[in-house]
């Protein structure tokens, strides 16, 4: 049958319905919010976070920037999450990053239910293509203050054509180090790109971007401390030669969370941009350990419930594939991490070995350590905040999906 107009208003209307519905749901958990047990009330699969571990994570970055003497804009990208924006922001980020336009229009949207947020510095961290990001970009640049980066002229001209007088934006050239990416491959094209941003009209060229995608989770500090040389080393020539014909490059952005203190210790980098230190998953304690850049607690949990409990050895639980990036592995078992373990089991089923002492049952409740805390958080509407086993709230994955 032919969907027409009318049709594909009520397909909405129904869509929206049924989000209402499922969050009406929650109201089980939210009238015993602050009591004893309550986080057992949560449906599961679902997202719980300590909140004393994340307001802690949050504490601990902001410090290690301070006395790093770096300024700190938390990556967006690992919780989407406005309310944790805003503690980031209190504990005094200089601004936010974003990896997709979308992420950033919609927690700047929600920023600004507390006030005007034409204040607030939100640095996109992928270059934009095509007039429909470019007119989006220039739309954000009148609400907040915006960086974009770019890798190539074409880009910057982009960008400048649908500026009108009223509109800037602060330009900087995102550098390749390594990864190969996004990013100019050398100092030759960066000298072009910025050339070009300093020729336009209502473009600032702010400085660079130099961000090691594929150093944050190396194994071991000393490979993950070569490898960042080598790639600060890149990004340094790409300094020296845009200084050198005048140009000055005031900020230097870049880092995550497995090269935060080496980023800090080699001194290129002004400004960091980690964001998985917020919540730490199985990828980031596996690579980091006891390393310095590895103090930070595991906040989040992958809550699910055993759903079938007929044979001797396993149980089934309620998170499988559709429940959590698969792209690093499996998840571990929380406290139970040398006794169970955790297989996929299809798309709505994960598999879990029993204990050594009594064996699992049904109704039981386990927590999960997510793999890869960004693309696992990005499945959820929201994230109950709990106590020890009291919720003590709920917050929104404001820029869930916001993948364009
Ligand atoms: C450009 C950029 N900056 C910062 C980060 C944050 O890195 P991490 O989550 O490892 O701290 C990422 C993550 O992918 C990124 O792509």
């Amino acid at each position: 049958m032919a969907v027409d107009g009318p049709d594909i208003g009520r397909a909405l209307d129904q869509g929206v319905s049924a989000r209402l519905e499922n969050a009406g749901g929650y109201q089980v958990v939210l009238d015993h919010l602050g009591d004893a047990g309550s986080r057992q009330l949560i449906a599961t699969p679902a997202l719980v976070c300590d909140f004393a571990v994340l307001m802690e994570n949050i504490e601990r970055m902001a410090t290690v920037a301070a006395l790093g003497g770096v300024s700190l804009r938390p990556h967006l990208k690992s919780h989407k999450s406005a309310f944790i924006a805003r503690r980031q922001l209190d504990a005094g980020a200089v601004g936010l990053s974003f990896a997709k336009l979308a992420e950033a229009e919609a927690v700047v949207e929600r920023l600004a239910a507390d006030g005007d947020p034409s204040s607030l510095s939100v640095l996109l961290t992928s270059p934009i293509v095509g007039i429909s990001a470019t007119t989006r970009a220039a739309a954000l640049a009148r609400r907040c203050e915006l960086m974009i980066v770019v890798d190539h002229v074409g880009g910057v001209d982009e960008v400048a054509a649908v500026l009108d007088e009223a509109t800037s934006i602060t330009v900087l050239c995102d550098v390749d180090v390594g990864q190969g990416r996004t990013g100019v491959t050398g100092p030759r094209e960066a000298l072009a790109v910025v050339a070009r941003i300093v020729q336009c009209e209502g473009l600032e060229f702010g400085g660079v971007q130099g961000y090691g995608g594929h150093l944050q989770h190396l194994v071991g500090r000393d490979e993950r401390r070569a490898a960042t040389v080598a790639a600060m080393n890149r990004l340094r020539v790409v300094v020296d030669e845009l200084e050198d014909h005048g140009h000055e490059v005031g900020l230097r952005t870049g880092g995550g969370t497995g090269t935060t203190s080496i980023d800090i210790e080699l001194g290129l980098l002004n400004e960091l941009q980690p964001g998985s230190y917020v919540f730490m998953d199985r990828e980031y304690r596996d690579a980091l350990r006891d390393d310095p850049e590895g103090r930070f607690g595991r906040s989040l949990s992958l809550a699910t419930s055993v759903v079938s409990a007929n044979h001797t050895g396993f149980v089934t639980v309620d998170a499988g594939l559709k429940s959590m990036a698969t792209d690093a592995g499996a998840p571990t078992v929380i406290g139970l991490e040398s006794q169970c373990e955790y297989r996929f089991f299809g798309d709505e089923h994960g598999l879990i070995t029993n204990p050594s002492g009594p064996p699992f049952e049904r109704g039981d409740r386990l927590h999960l350590l997510p793999a890869h805390c960004d693309p696992t958080v990005d499945r959820y509407d929201d994230i109950w905040l709990v106590e020890g086993d009291v919720v003590i709230g709920v917050i929104d994955v404001v820029a869930r999906g916001c993948s364009q």
